[in-house]
């Protein structure tokens, strides 16, 4: 059993922010399931939007926002993180964060915060570090971290479910405990307890076959919090980033929405621009849009991808702004400075999660959730490019705040120790690899960018049949990392469907044919979903 004051699922910037601030006044344990920078936030591109610019305004993002989250952002919510943005930031450059800057154009030698565009932004505001915005903010975070006395990393933990006063028989409100963590080198499982527990466990991307994120992203924080009583609302929407490198040997790799905001253009394989007769952002539209049209494009043509051609600005802007991207297509046989860039949609972004306000707080007490992993209601329909990180960061600044201000009930409930199954299994490794693959293709396939109530019905019926096989398992044998995740996404894949299969209407990112309009009754209405007791 190890005690701490404060127990951290996750190293991205929302668990990362989060640790920091709460680090002077008690101590920290950080449990991450891989080596500490490895997350979503690792390999952000385009970067973090704020209002740092006397040519922009917090009402110009406030409205950018709602706009993109079609009627169902919060829009208090929205004011709150757009406002308390810049100061977060600042703190972030206080800690160490390199952004990108250029000089001013009048003033020759002085230099200014370097702000991209992307869509459905009405002004510059991006900021970024090229296009390597997260490996930048991990790397100043995680020097931060190294600094602080009170934090303990726990890499190669996953957690595997929290521990509540209500699943261990005690009677009053629920309160979370901890969590029970497998400990993949040492193949154990401990309990970490601690008054305060938070989700930062980022978001759901390989819940589907193609997905711009890393492995770790299997909603576990999602699966952890709807198994242990909180509320899940707005799963529904999936967020399909319109561009990911089209190559059979890439694996999810992101083309930033920054190299549209730069002039790329989406053309079809014709060399055909598309986008003109959509919208009249064109390619720079808001993403749920591009990414249908996109996808209706290649319905059309049978093509396999579309192109993003980026030729006509110079070589050195290009591998001046993209260097990253430059590199990884070069490596790939594709050289961007000269031919267009074979683009697909894939699931990029979990904009429900678990319900939270503004502070992070559930609605269990001593649980909180930060970042991709929490609904606070920011996103609504659809998020806005680099409204995400935003969201991490000023939230987890405000949790913190909020926590130490009043801190949740610190009295001490006994908890038992892990029971560990027994049993082995040596068909376990093959049975799960295929359950994995399955649900990921179902989910593409049943459950994507444009779905029917035929098909949602369909794919619920396969997640309960392999649910249950899945349960068999987990109960039977001994844990392992695989299983935990592979019990995750059908978790997660579950409440995507159930979600999708509440809302009778389509709206941002939830497309269904069934009901190809908004239904003004659901304008404000989440699709709220929680565990039978
Ligand atoms: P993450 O950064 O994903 O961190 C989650 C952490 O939790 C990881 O450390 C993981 O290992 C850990 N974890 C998960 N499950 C467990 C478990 N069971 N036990 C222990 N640890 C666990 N957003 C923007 O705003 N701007 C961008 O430019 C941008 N670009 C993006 C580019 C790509 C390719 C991707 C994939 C996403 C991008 N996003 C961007 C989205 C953004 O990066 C994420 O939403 C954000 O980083 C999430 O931060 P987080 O701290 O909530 O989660
Ligand atoms: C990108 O760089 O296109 C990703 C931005 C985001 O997901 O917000």
């Amino acid at each position: 059993m190890k005690q701490f004051d404060y127990l951290v699922l996750g190293s991205g910037i929302a668990g990362l922010t989060f640790a920091l601030k709460v680090a002077p006044q008690g101590r920290v344990a950080i449990v991450t399931k891989k080596d500490r920078a490895e997350s979503n936030t690792n390999y952000a591109q385009g970067g973090i939007a704020s209002v740092t610019s006397q040519e922009d305004s917090f009402e110009s993002h406030v409205r950018d926002t709602l706009a993109a989250g079609a009627g169902l952002c919060k829009e208090k919510v929205v004011r709150t993180i757009v406002e308390e943005g810049p100061a977060c930031i600042a703190e972030l450059i206080e800690l160490g964060m390199k952004f990108s800057e250029r000089e001013i154009p009048a003033t020759p030698g002085a230099l200014e915060l370097d702000l991209g565009k992307e869509g459905g932004h009405s002004k510059r505001r991006i900021l970024h570090a090229k296009d390597v915005t997260g490996r930048e903010i991990e790397r100043a975070l995680l020097d931060a971290v190294s600094h602080q006395p009170n934090i303990e990393i726990f890499e190669n933990h996953i957690a595997i479910d929290l521990i509540t006063s209500q699943k261990l028989g005690y009677v009053g409100a629920n309160r979370c405990l901890g969590a029970y963590v497998f400990d993949k080198k040492n193949n154990c499982v401990t309990t970490f307890s601690a008054p305060v527990t938070v989700l930062a466990t980022g978001g759901c991307g390989k819940v589907y076959l193609y997905t711009t994120n890393p492995d770790i992203a299997t909603g576990d924080g999602v699966a952890m919090a709807y198994r242990a009583g909180a509320s899940i609302a707005n799963m529904e929407f999936v967020q399909f980033h319109p561009t990911c490198l089209y190559h059979p040997n890439a694996k999810s790799f992101l083309i930033s929405e920054a190299v549209r905001g730069e002039g790329g253009v989406l053309k079809t394989l014709n060399g055909q621009e598309f986008m003109d007769a959509v919208h009249p952002m064109k390619s720079l539209a808001p993403r749920d849009i591009v990414a249908r049209a996109i996808d209706s494009e290649m319905k059309k043509s049978g093509a396999d991808c579309v192109h993003l051609d980026i030729t006509h600005k110079s070589a050195k802007f290009i591998i001046e702004r993209f260097p990253n991207i430059y590199s990884t297509c070069l490596r790939y046989g594709i050289d961007i400075t000269k031919e267009p860039i074979p683009v697909v949609p894939a699931a990029h972004y979990q904009c429900g999660g678990v319900v939270t306000n503004v502070d992070g707080a559930t609605d269990i007490a001593g649980l909180f959730a930060v970042g991709e992993a929490a609904c606070t209601g920011l996103h609504g329909a659809n998020r806005l490019a680099s409204n995400s990180l935003l969201e991490a960061l000023v939230c987890a600044h405000r949790a913190a705040a909020n926590i130490m201000a009043s801190p949740p009930d610190k009295s001490e409930l006994k908890i038992p120790l892990w029971q560990s199954g027994q049993a082995t299994n040596a068909d376990e490794l093959v049975v799960v690899a295929h359950n994995w693959d399955e649900i990921r293709r179902l989910m593409w396939d049943y459950v994507g960018i444009v779905r029917t109530n035929k098909r949602l019905q369909r794919a619920q019926k396969r997640i309960a049949n392999l649910q249950e096989e899945i349960h068999e398992y987990y109960w039977n044998f001994i844990v392992t990392a695989d299983l935990l995740e592979l019990r995750n996404i059908a978790t997660v894949a579950e409440l995507i469907v159930r979600c999708a299969l509440v809302r009778p209407e389509s709206r941002g990112l939830n497309y269904n044919l069934d009901f190809p309009n908004p239904n003004p009754e659901w304008a404000q209405r989440d699709s709220v979903v929680r565990r039978a007791p």
